[in-house]
């Protein structure tokens, strides 16, 4: 998404949440320490599924606004669907007593609604107007 978006502002948006994502992964290794499980990476269809979707309007459409405006309507699908997973889990946590995991998650979870709410400001401020 990041080599595809035009505005400056969405590169950096993107690039500055993939290394976010990295803490996101520490974080959930160090819930998996906690609980004395072990790890095993699975493929989640449906992340797969918004991926694909992301990867289509890429093709869908030429470089420039009009891409920018797709990239971050599939952007935040993917952002409310790890805040819905996110939001479950530090849920589960709360009531499980697992408390240093709900910290953990939690933060991840604030940062996941970050990155939503600064797309929402970079689409809203002139993306979408332009891209109109
Ligand atoms: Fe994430
Ligand atoms: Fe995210």
């Amino acid at each position: 998404m990041e080599k595809n978006a035009t505005a400056e502002k969405l590169k950096k948006a993107i690039s500055k949440h993939l290394l976010e994502t990295e803490d996101h992964v520490k974080r959930l290794e160090q819930c998996f320490d906690i609980l004395e499980l072990k790890p095993k990476a699975e493929r989640c269809a449906a992340m797969a599924g918004l991926i694909e979707e992301g990867e289509h309007i890429i093709e869908e459409t030429e470089e420039g606004t009009v891409r920018d405006a797709g990239i971050i309507a599939a952007a935040q699908k993917i952002e409310h669907y790890e805040i819905a997973t996110y939001g479950t889990l530090a849920a589960f946590a709360k009531v499980l007593k697992y408390n240093e995991a709900i910290q953990l998650l939690r933060e991840t979870l604030s940062e996941e609604k970050k990155c939503d709410s600064d797309l929402t400001a970079l689409a809203d401020t002139n993306l979408n107007t332009k891209a109109k």
